[in-house]
């Protein structure tokens, strides 16, 4: 370990809230909280038990010049008897300064790991009340995204372990804070960040924050932009750029129908309000649930209010996540499957059966597909239970955890009934509200309060979903008429049995249109692909997942007619759902020229995330 010694000064001016003086003294639910067997988890150093953060102060000013963040993180504490060192995670942070209730101290950054960093070790006696950084970020830090030019903007994007290479924390999801910031950026600029948040710019361009429920790190989020909001509900509002705002506006307009929808499923919302922020095209993910403020691809504004179902799913994680934490990355199906599941159920709830049914379907297909690859990978990534000890946590976001997830609880709601089943995962969000849950403690909850005899219990071949491999033969099967009406006319197409002409691409919906791309086989030649898109226009669709559908076609049978269309999508979109598929397409029909081509002008647009999965993937390949 390097012992690093604090004696430089630095001048930084900081109000410090002050301290009621029984702070310290062990509350039952901290007491509780610090005697809890926790779950270990393996992609952090902290050691909660010994001590943990309960509340932050985060303030910090965002230079866009040099693309950094100088920030004083003053954290609240809680300790053990004999607590001797709080521990944080830190990764590419410049630690300037370390005080222990307001005095200079010492600390020690012990060896930097891959992807996990190092630990900041602060030493503490059990009477400590407070600690403070004084740290900056690094350029390149792996959470951060900086657009330059004329619309300058930042985001994070913390899950799963990012978050500590832009806040010193304990950056393990079984430790919950509550926080407040005050954050400078420049004047023409809003920042906005998981917590309360303004509607409008002010000229100092200084805002403040305030996150009064507590909250995993995971989940601290931070965006700076020339953004405007509009209301579309009591509740609910969307934040976007000037140029995307109307049409945010319009695509959203039904968020509080889903908010609406989803308390009367499983209970109250506790975050006051929901927000939806719409970041620039680079995002690498749909959508991520950040408290209050979920960030979201722009990518998902359609024209038509096609891909709300996303936004349903960051919702419903106000519930599953944000409430019900996983307690490790290991159980990271605990927070997807969940949403999966419930966002389902708001999606029906709102928009009716059929369609519902249609993107169970489609979550069945792409399930299936996923076992079929990973299995051939390695098959113990297909238990519901992950096994990502020493491996970045990232390797877990997989169909497993979102759709076999989702199948598992939908076989649960077909054992005991849907109204057994809803009100149990009522009673199971209010029970564990603000607290962390693992797969064994679901399991035992589960057993406990609904698989109450060992018959049902059998039924539901409880370890084959969570530790077994594929998927349980007690697998539901999802039919949807309409999309059987689609796999009809696609064989017909394809056996020469029906005319382009005669496939009704006009009446059909998104759904429907991604079914009978994505169903597209080796039978369709590039001629028909040609013949397609003469009839149909769909490289001018408005809707990217069709697009993307499309694209992925086109590269599989080599229509070069919608190359221009291709390289101008990976340039501008760094949605990584989007991205592994296009750049795979490529490599396995021989065109990995095009794909390095492309993926030069492009990579400097994308998030880390991107880029770390974009460069494994080419460089494999390039080694073969
Ligand atoms: N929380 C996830 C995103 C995530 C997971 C980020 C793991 C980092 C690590 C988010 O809720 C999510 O699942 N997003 C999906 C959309 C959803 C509709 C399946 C996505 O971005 O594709
Ligand atoms: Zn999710």
């Amino acid at each position: 370990m390097r012992l690093v010694n604090t004696l430089s000064l630095i001048a930084f001016s900081l109000t410090f809230f002050s301290c009621a003086s029984d702070t310290n003294r062990i509350s039952e639910k901290s007491k509780a909280i610090l005697d809890m067997k926790r779950a270990t988890d393996f992609h952090s150093f902290s050691k909660p038990e010994e001590a943990f953060v309960n509340h932050l102060e985060w303030d910090a000013s965002v230079n866009f010049s040099d693309r950094t963040i100088d920030a004083n993180a003053t954290y609240k504490i809680q300790t053990s008897k004999n607590a001797e060192r709080i521990i944080l995670d830190i990764r590419e942070l410049n630690i300037k300064c370390v005080k222990v209730d307001g005095k200079e101290a010492s600390y020690e950054i012990g060896e930097e790991m891959p992807f996990i960093g190092s630990p900041l070790s602060i030493n503490i006696t059990p009477d400590t009340k407070e600690i403070s950084i004084h740290y900056s970020t690094q350029p390149g830090a792996d959470a951060f995204l900086w657009v330059e030019g004329e619309n300058p903007f930042l985001f994070t994007q913390s899950q799963a372990i990012l978050a500590r290479t832009w806040i010193p924390c304990q950056d393990s999801p079984g430790v919950r804070f509550t926080y407040n910031a005050t954050v400078k950026v420049p004047s023409n600029l809003m920042a906005l960040m998981s917590a309360e948040n303004p509607t409008e710019k002010n000229e100092q361009g200084y805002y403040e924050f305030r996150m009064n429920q507590p909250i995993p790190s995971y989940l601290m989020a931070l965006a700076v932009g020339d953004v405007e909001f509009r209301s579309v509900g009591a509740h609910t509002g969307v934040y976007a750029t000037p140029d995307l705002i109307d049409a945010a506006e319009y695509e959203f307009a039904e968020m509080e129908d889903l908010l609406v929808a989803a308390e009367a499923l499983y209970g109250k919302y506790r975050w006051e309000r929901y927000d939806l922020l719409i970041l620039p095209a680079a995002f690498p993910f749909g959508g991520m649930e950040n408290p209050r403020l979920t960030f979201a691809t722009p990518t998902i504004i359609a024209g038509d209010r096609s891909l709300v179902s996303l936004v349903a799913h960051e919702l419903a994680h106000s519930w599953s996540g944000n409430l019900v934490t996983n307690a490790t990355w290991d159980d990271f199906w605990l927070n997807e499957g969940f949403t999966v599941y419930f966002e389902q159920r708001i999606m029906e709830a709102v928009y009716g059966k059929e369609l519902s049914e249609m993107l169970a379907s489609l979550s069945y297909q792409g399930l299936v597909k996923e076992v079929d690859e990973i299995m051939d990978l390695n098959p113990k990534d297909t238990h519901l239970r992950l096994h990502l000890k020493d491996r970045n946590p990232d390797d877990g976001m997989t169909a497993i955890a979102y759709d076999k997830g989702y199948m598992f609880l939908r076989m649960l709601e077909g054992i005991v009934g849907r109204e057994s089943f809803d009100e149990y995962l009522k009673t199971y969000f209010s029970k564990h509200a603000f607290q962390v849950m693992d797969t064994d403690n679901f399991i035992a909850y589960l057993k406990a309060n609904l698989l109450t005899s060992e018959e049902l219990q059998s039924q539901a071949m409880i370890s084959d979903w969570i530790d077994g491999e594929g998927l349980p033969n007690n697998c539901p099967k999802v039919k949807s008429d309409r999309l059987n009406k689609v796999d009809n006319i696609l064989y017909m197409w394809s056996q020469n049995n029906a005319l382009t002409s005669d496939i009704p691409w006009a009446d059909w919906t998104y759904q429907e249109r991604y079914r009978f791309l994505t169903r597209i086989n080796s039978e369709i030649t590039l001629d028909d692909l040609a013949e397609l898109n003469n009839q149909f226009d769909i490289l001018s669709t408005g809707n990217n997942e069709i697009l993307f559908a499309w694209l992925e076609q086109a590269i599989k049978k080599k229509h070069v007619g919608s190359y221009p269309r291709l390289e101008e999508f990976l340039v501008n979109v760094g949605r990584r759902k989007f991205l592994t598929p296009l750049y795979k397409a490529m490599l396995e029909t021989g065109q990995k020229e095009m794909a390095l081509n492309i993926y030069n002008k492009a990579r400097k647009n994308y998030h880390s995330v991107a880029t770390a999965t974009m460069d494994e993937l080419l460089k494999i390949e390039a080694n073969d």
